[in-house]
């Protein structure tokens, strides 16, 4: 049930629904379930006379809910968890690539478009990952690329909004946007085109999980010793997709194999250690980590991160190469607002 509210009476755990655009506040989407106190002060800050709560949806009790609205929630759940692409997705694409290409747009609001772009991109490949949507998917990752190379500000706020709910689309975009930013750093006098072709093996650094059961990706509970050799097995399932597509670069697809590899040979899939282990999946690893811990899931609330990178150097130092981690805790210390 649809009810209207005013933005001083809203609770963490409701789902609300903005009234306007994704460009009057500070949001990645206008429908979300709120989940801190901080998001309820944005959205009185945003200036809303009122917004639509939904009741149905959410994990807010609603003391006047009848049993049966309560029992409509708990199906509705299920909408609670859809990934925020599905969101992005209903953002016209027309819209959205205007916005990326836009360069008198403020870069708050141009890197917001460039975070849902991307996530759009990131989703059709991931549903369908055919030739075609490669093909397509590529080009558009090389406009992403582009606009983060080109434009500091905007690549600055970006680093700023990567969303922390983690589903795979945010998953790898927020990876690619802090892999592409560390080898924009790592890389000096880079080639573009290289640069171009190294994003797409960010943003698709874990396409093999389309090919793995989504119940054991999502499993919020320990996984047995034979889920976590099917989950182990993305690297090869990813380059091995983009092997048959034959549409990227060795180095891109090397990024695909190697992420998970580890500095102490204690990685997988093949246990590779120290130089053995490519230069661009060594970036890749830093930036998929310190995502996987700034993430909210299922059994844990996310850590800042500050706090990330302090847990990166003190307990899992010996993963990466520790040159490339200082730079990358240096482009954090630089661009990102302390809040
Ligand atoms: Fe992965």
């Amino acid at each position: 049930m649809q009810k209207k509210y005013s933005p001083d009476d809203l609770k963490v755990g409701m789902y609300v629904e903005l009234p306007s655009g994704w460009f009057s506040h500070p949001f990645l989407k206008n429908n979300f379930v709120i989940s801190s106190d901080k998001q309820i002060e944005q959205i009185v800050k945003s200036g809303f006379k009122e917004v639509v709560i939904d009741t149905s949806k959410g994990t807010y009790i609603f003391e006047e809910m009848s049993n049966k609205e309560i029992a409509e929630k708990k199906e509705d759940n299920t909408n609670v968890t859809q990934p925020e692409s599905m969101e992005a997705k209903e953002i016209d694409s027309g819209e959205l690539r205007e916005a990326v290409h836009n360069e008198k747009l403020p870069p708050e609001k141009r890197s917001k478009a460039v975070y849902n772009y991307s996530l759009k991109i990131v989703n059709t490949i991931f549903e369908n990952p055919t030739t075609d949507n490669i093909v397509e998917g590529k080009k558009n990752i090389y406009e992403v690329v582009d606009v983060i190379l080109g434009n500091n500000d905007t690549s600055k706020y970006l680093l700023n909004i990567t969303s922390h709910d983690f589903y795979t689309y945010t998953h790898s975009v927020n990876v690619g946007v802090f892999a592409i930013m560390l080898s924009k750093e790592l890389l000096k006098g880079y080639d573009p085109n290289v640069m171009r072709e190294l994003g797409a093996g960010f943003f698709l650094h874990d396409l093999g999980k389309v090919d793995i059961d989504p119940n054991i990706i999502k499993k919020p509970d320990k996984l047995t010793p034979q889920e976590r050799l099917i989950i182990r097995s993305h690297p090869q399932k990813g380059y091995n997709l983009l092997e048959k597509t034959n549409q990227l670069s060795e180095e891109c697809k090397i990024i695909v194999m190697q992420h998970h590899e580890r500095e102490n040979g204690k990685g997988y899939p093949n246990g590779l250690r120290g130089n053995e282990i490519h230069l661009y999946a060594r970036i890749a690893s830093i930036a998929d980590v310190l995502d996987a811990l700034t993430s909210r899931r299922p059994y844990k609330e996310p850590y800042n991160i500050f706090d990330a990178l302090r847990i990166m150097k003190d307990e899992m130092i010996d993963h990466f190469h520790k040159d490339i981690f200082s730079q990358f805790v240096m482009l954090f210390t630089k661009n990102l607002k302390k809040t």
